[in-house]
């Protein structure tokens, strides 16, 4: 659940100024997938395994193992591993995934975003506040357990940290329940608060976040829909607008793979004709559809993201 409301954010990456730049990593099967920012942290926006064109990863391959252009899964483990990380590997056919098309030579196809934010490591039994000041903490990702051989060993015995596979599946929903939408938030590295993931070895608590203005809401609405935007005190605000498709998870529910996988549309008139009906107003309603914005991407479904604020004179 939180995942899919991280991915509601991304429109607001740009928008605060959070998003450092946008990437993708093609591996053909068999090898080790790189995924890494420069600068900021991973935030997964589509991981596909399969093959969506004949000429990617097809050196060396008979055509009938490459002519399957309509092959695609989506892998959930890729962001659960790697949001929030500055680097991250794995090995492309320990995922365990099913196969979506037996007989054509796959590759994983993962496009991510890096942005801003701050990691906090807390090795076992630890305490510690996570503090964004005037603002708002937001959880990208979080995990207790090992994933390395090198955090928080320092005289530790090798059997003490010899796997490095461990991972509590509660610490992302526990740690943002606790601390999403607060200032400061306690966090304490225990096997008393998490699942005790890997008992025997020594743990620690990693946990990625960032800041945001308090007051900034995201409205997302599927095309055919009406997105009803209300401030209780105040006046409308209008932050960013997009019109399109800019992730493959929103607004996806029962629609074919091929209308929700171009993930880089965007009706360039959004925001103005967002900011001429609702900014300023106490209330306002827009719909998502092409009759408004015109059509950014056809056979594309798409959505409308508004982050907005409430302001008071
Ligand atoms: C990889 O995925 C992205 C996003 O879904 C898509 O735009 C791109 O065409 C894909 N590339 C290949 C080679 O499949």
């Amino acid at each position: 659940m939180f995942i899919l409301k991280l991915s509601l954010l991304t429109v607001l990456f740009a928008a605060q100024g959070l998003l450092i730049s946008a990437e993708n990593a093609i591996t053909c099967y068999g090898n080790v997938q790189r995924l890494s920012c420069d600068s900021g942290l991973i935030s997964v926006k589509s991981a596909i395994y399969g093959r969506t064109d004949s000429t990617t990863c097809s050196a060396g391959r008979p055509p009938v193992q490459v002519q399957n252009t309509q092959c695609s899964l989506k892998i959930s483990l890729i962001s659960k591993r790697c949001n929030g990380q500055r680097v991250c590997e794995f090995k492309t056919d320990v995922l365990g995934s099913p196969d979506p098309c037996v007989g054509t030579y796959k590759y994983y196809n993962t496009t991510y975003d890096c942005i801003q934010g701050r990691v906090r490591v807390l090795c076992e039994d630890s305490y510690g506040t996570l503090d964004c000041g005037n603002e708002v903490i937001q959880i990208i990702n979080a995990n207790y357990g090992r994933t390395d051989g090198t955090t928080c060993s320092e005289g530790l015995p090798g059997s003490l940290i010899g796997n490095t596979n461990c991972y509590a599946p509660d610490t992302l929903t526990s740690v943002a329940t606790v601390c999403n939408g607060r200032s400061s938030c306690p966090v304490q590295a225990s096997y008393t608060i998490f699942t005790d993931p890997c008992v025997g070895i020594s743990k620690y608590l990693t946990v990625s976040y960032f800041c945001l203005p308090p007051s900034v809401q995201i409205s997302v609405t599927c095309e055919g829909s009406t997105a009803v935007l209300t401030c209780g005190t105040g006046v409308l605000q209008i932050q960013s607008a997009n019109y399109g498709r800019t992730d493959s998870i929103i607004c996806s529910a029962g629609r074919p793979v091929n209308q929700v996988t171009k993930t880089d549309c965007y009706a360039s008139n959004t925001l103005a004709i967002v900011m001429n009906r609702c900014h300023g107003k106490t209330t306002c309603s827009v719909s998502a559809s092409n009759d408004v914005f015109s059509d950014p991407c056809v056979n594309t479904y798409k959505y409308l993201s508004i982050a907005y604020s409430c302001a008071v004179y």
